[in-house]
């Protein structure tokens, strides 16, 4: 069966754009092809926090996975720092990719642009060392990134093929594909562009929001001075962007979701209940999972279990390609 890898870093809350552009694809593709997600806390490193951030971060989003509905006895959810076998094989990559390779990388290149005079640690610069072991080490055949991580899984390949040159056909070359598309979601102050918490804040809904929060945001949505109620986004970029979420909530199309209205406000508050609706389970699991943190210890001691056995392999067979001594 194919097998898939997805890897988030722990940073920052997940909000509806996050849900419905992506984790909603996730919990139904776990159904269909053998999926791997990878919370990956030692790639966040490279960004400094307070002792204990970190993991809490990881422990809010593995119960934020569990909550939208991956199941841990259909998909591998895991914690990259509970598999050793990542930074183990991730030296091995750092000994496979050159100075050069990783110098020409266009997220370190902006990363210590932005970061020019701070500290930057060696860690931002042999990230994709440890990327590309996060993925070979699951055999992975398809890697589902954006654009900005395209040059990563090149790089990836680049090793793996070095690597087989080297010591004999050993690790699987992965390929970069595009994500199943989820729904659009615009900002609700900004519809022009992304959901995005940087935006301020107050056109993003986030999961965990309460229900009066999220009809307050929807309430506020910016429209435009007509008041007609019709799916064009180059001319009605906000009710577009209502009927999107709307649709999406709804499991319909923005132009059936549109059907029926002639007014914003009820647009704006049968949107923010179908979301509200859509949500609630979702936050009632999530509370009850960060409640209960033996249950969410269980349930990443699955993913782990399963992430070991195959990454333990994976490591064997390249330390024997390489013919070091056994242990
Ligand atoms: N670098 C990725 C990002 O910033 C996260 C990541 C780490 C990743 N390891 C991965 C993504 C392996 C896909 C596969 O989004």
């Amino acid at each position: 069966m194919t097998r898939v890898l997805s890897c988030i870093q722990p940073t920052g809350d997940v909000h509806l754009g996050n849900y419905l552009g992506a984790l909603r694809n996730w919990v139904a593709g776990q159904h269909e092809k053998e999926v791997f997600h990878g919370i990956v806390d030692l790639h966040a490193l490279t960004i400094t926090e307070e002792p204990g951030v970190l993991g809490e971060n990881t422990l809010e989003l593995a119960a934020m996975l569990f909550a939208v509905g991956l199941d841990p006895e259909v998909a591998t959810v895991f914690v990259q720092s509970h598999v050793p076998e990542h930074p183990q094989l991730g030296w091995v990559m750092e000994c496979t990719l050159s100075f050069g390779e990783l110098s020409r990388m266009t997220q370190f290149k902006d990363k210590t642009a932005k970061r020019e005079g701070n500290f930057i640690s060696a860690g931002l610069f042999s990230y994709p060392a440890l990327q590309a072991a996060d993925i070979v080490l699951y055999d992975t055949n398809e890697v589902p990134v954006g654009d900005d991580q395209r040059q990563h899984v090149e790089i990836t390949r680049d090793a793996a093929i070095r690597f087989n040159h080297r010591f004999g056909d050993t690790l699987v070359v992965p390929e970069a594909v595009t994500p199943a598309a989820g729904a659009r979601v615009m900002d609700l102050q900004d519809p022009t562009s992304k959901m995005s918490k940087s935006l301020g804040g107050a056109g993003c809904i986030m999961m965990l929001d309460e229900p009066t929060a999220i009809m307050k945001k929807f309430k506020r949505a910016v429209t435009d001075s007509e008041s007609e109620v019709r799916y064009d986004v180059a001319a009605k970029p906000g009710v577009s962007g209502l009927l999107d979420i709307l649709a999406a909530a709804t499991g319909t199309t923005p132009h059936a979701a549109a059907e029926g209205y002639t007014q914003y406000g009820p647009l704006k508050v049968d949107t923010g209940e179908a979301v509200v609706a859509m949500l609630e389970p979702i936050q009632a699991r999530y509370h009850e999972l960060i409640g209960d943190p033996a249950e969410l210890t269980r349930l990443l001691q699955i993913g782990s279990g399963r992430a070991r056995t195959v990454a333990s392999t994976t490591l064997s067979r390249v330390y024997d390609a390489i013919g070091l001594v056994p242990a």
